[in-house]
């Protein structure tokens, strides 16, 4: 119950420009300075590929993530699109791993389908090119059908360098899962970020716990490649604990954490030989982001503060 509250609240408080307008001052400074840099790498490209190579030099693999959602203008979703493009051939020349995750409202879901489907396949036409695999973030629940649809619909047309989210919170996950292992396609399991209305989701926790072992087990038996993404002890137990029953070896899935959060667990899964990969999130639009990672422990807040009070 506390879980939605708390999710509830910082929900409200992303959308205020005032406190965005706050944040966006003080948050993210050059140099690694800012309240916001534990789960933000910066606001450019440059930090983003620095921090991307420290986590790889850490043995763990990458995706990194231009910040951004639900835009409301063509140009800014074309925006969007370039940024993408450039940040592909930034990763290339880098030499860093060429994985990155992206959210179609950033490319104009929000104006229209063909829009931000237009935009994503520009993005993948290079992304193919040059051998990336393109991760398409899940948003909240009024954009669940139409992006597995577009998913789907650019599936089928091979793009097949493209995996796709589901969220554990949501009760109509364990029918998606089995149409995404039946596609063959490769699948991000999360608990779900976002503050969603008990028609379409479980509101306690031990609900969404329990949807997310079996749907780990699921993507286990039958999906290509998962990625359980969590930074809960009890998911990753249990997840080892399946794998080890079905005797499914460990690089045929991956582990998944968000930069800055629960670095001990991420490096202790490291040494035990399990495959670890880092979203790193970047970019000037890090409000919203940086706002649910708030809203998920707000035991984050006093960190926050500490970090707000002993900045000059
Ligand atoms: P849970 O919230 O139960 O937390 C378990 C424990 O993890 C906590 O007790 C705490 O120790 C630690 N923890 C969790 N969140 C923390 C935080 N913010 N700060 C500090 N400690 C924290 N969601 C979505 O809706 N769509 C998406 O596309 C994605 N993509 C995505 C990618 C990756 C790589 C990850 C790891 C997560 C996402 N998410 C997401 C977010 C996800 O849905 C979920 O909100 C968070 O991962 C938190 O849930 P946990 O599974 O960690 O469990």
């Amino acid at each position: 119950m506390l879980d939605v509250v708390s999710k509830a609240f910082f929900h409200t408080l992303a959308g205020s420009s005032t406190l965005k307008k706050m944040a966006s001052r003080y948050g993210v400074r050059p140099n690694g300075a800012g309240f916001a840099r534990r789960f933000i790498a910066g606001e450019t490209i440059e930090e983003a590929i620095a921090a991307a190579r420290a986590i790889q030099a850490s043995g763990m693999l990458i995706t990194l993530d231009q910040l951004g959602e639900s835009v409301t203008t063509a140009a800014e979703a074309d925006a969007a699109t370039r940024e993408y493009l450039a940040l592909i051939d930034q990763i290339a020349a880098s030499g860093i791993e060429r994985n990155v995750s992206l959210k179609l409202t950033q490319l104009g879901l929000n104006i229209d389908r063909a829009t931000s489907v237009d935009n994503l396949r520009k993005i993948l036409e290079k992304a193919d090119a040059l051998g990336f695999f393109v991760r398409i973030d899940m948003e909240d629940s009024p954009y669940t059908d139409v992006t597995l649809s577009i998913f789907e619909t650019l599936w089928q047309h091979d793009n097949r360098n493209i995996g796709v989210v589901l969220q554990s919170y949501l009760r109509r996950t364990e029918e998606d899962t089995r149409r995404a292992n039946a596609l063959g396609a490769r699948v991000r399991l999360v608990k779900g970020a976002y503050n969603e209305p008990r028609t379409v989701a479980f509101q306690h926790k031990s609900e969404v716990d329990a949807a997310f072992v079996r749907v780990t087990e699921r993507l286990l038996k039958d999906g290509v490649y998962p990625a359980i993404a969590t930074h809960d002890e009890k998911m990753i137990e249990a997840t080892k604990s399946v794998a080890a029953r079905l005797a499914i070896p460990k690089d045929k899935y991956e582990f998944q954490m968000l930069y800055g959060i629960r670095r001990d667990l991420q490096a202790a899964l490291v040494a035990e030989g399990y495959r670890m990969r880092i979203y790193i999130p970047f970019g000037p639009e890090w409000f919203p982001y940086f706002m649910r990672r708030l809203g998920e422990r707000p035991a984050n807040v006093g960190w926050v503060m500490k970090g707000i009070l002993s900045e000059r």
